[in-house]
């Protein structure tokens, strides 16, 4: 069985740039690619302020920063990603943008290439129906912000082969992360442990219960969390938070994963966290 060498990431937002600074760090060549040279530009500088952090807290090197930087290789070309072992996909959390772009990289990859996508809530069974060979898909779920977070959720879709399984849990430790093994449902493990706990603290907040601060000094001075609920919120991004409630209530119809009518007129109003400058908190 061949171990994954050169990775791929398709899509250059904050979890796709994270995903390839630490597949660089980890020492394997990367292929970035994104649709325009405006994001290309977002994505370098993203990439460059990541990498001059981990080096001001003494996670790396300056010449080991360097030579990650180097691995990282950005482009406008979906051609670019054909000999890739591996191809991560990690744009927005739409569904039809994802099969369109699952599609598209079924249409270059090689045979032997496992297609992995960063879903956090729409299934791996629907995406891994764009792509010859289903047995090769799964979910590999990184936590942001990725160079810190030391965890991976491997997504076992029902046509996912032990090969690919096996593959991707070698790569996911080359990383220096450790991957937990989870079945093809909504929410995996950690969203559906972390997601009503987030809506509880944002309709405690709609209902006036307690102020946002007393809230977040609740979880973070009380229990040692180290951002509470409602920064973690806007840390995450209310838009991918309001799509990630949706597809657990979808699945469960569980009152508990429905997104509160708050989060919902925040997201109408682009109160979308940290990302915007606004949502529970302003960031100027
Ligand atoms: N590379 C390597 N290390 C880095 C780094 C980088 N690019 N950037 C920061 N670090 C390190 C720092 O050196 C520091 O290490 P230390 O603790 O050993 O000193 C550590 O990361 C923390 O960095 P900072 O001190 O600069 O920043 P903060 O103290 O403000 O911490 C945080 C920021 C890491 C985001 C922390 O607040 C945190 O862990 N928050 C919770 C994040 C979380 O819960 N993420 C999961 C979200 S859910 C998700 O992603 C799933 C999705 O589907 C919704």
């Amino acid at each position: 069985m061949s171990e994954i060498e050169s990775v791929a990431v398709v899509g250059a937002g904050f979890m796709g740039t994270g995903i390839a600074e630490a597949v660089a760090v980890a020492g394997m060549p990367v292929i970035v690619r994104d649709v325009d040279e405006a994001a290309m530009g977002r994505a370098g500088e993203r990439i460059e302020t990541s990498l001059a952090r981990a080096v001001r807290g003494g996670k790396l090197s300056e010449s080991d920063a360097r030579a990650a930087r180097e691995r990282i290789e950005l482009t406008t070309s979906l051609r670019a990603i054909d000999q890739a072992d591996l191809v991560v996909e990690a744009v927005p959390e739409d569904e039809r943008l994802k099969l369109s772009v699952m599609e598209a990289i079924a249409g270059v990859v090689s045979d032997g290439a496992v297609v992995a996508s960063n879903t956090s809530s729409i299934p791996i069974a629907e995406l891994a129906q764009a792509v010859s060979q289903p047995e090769r898909v799964l979910g590999l779920h990184f936590f942001s912000p990725v160079p810190v977070m030391n965890l991976v959720e491997v997504v076992v879709a029902l046509d996912t082969n032990e090969e690919t399984i096996a593959r991707s849990r070698r790569f996911v430790e080359r990383l220096g992360k450790r991957p937990i093994e989870t079945k093809d449902r909504s929410g995996f493990i950690v969203n559906m442990l972390l997601v009503p706990y987030l809506m509880a603290a944002v309709r405690m907040y709609e209902e006036g219960f307690a102020s946002r601060e007393d809230i977040d000094n609740g979880m973070k001075l009380g229990c040692g969390h180290p951002m509470g609920p409602l920064t973690l919120c806007d840390f995450i991004g209310l838009d991918v938070l309001y799509a990630v409630c949706d597809s657990l209530y979808e699945e469960f119809k569980r009152d508990e994963y429905a997104p509160p009518p708050l989060m919902k007129r925040m997201v109408a109003s682009g109160r979308l966290g940290r990302k915007s400058g606004r949502g529970f908190y302003d960031y100027g």
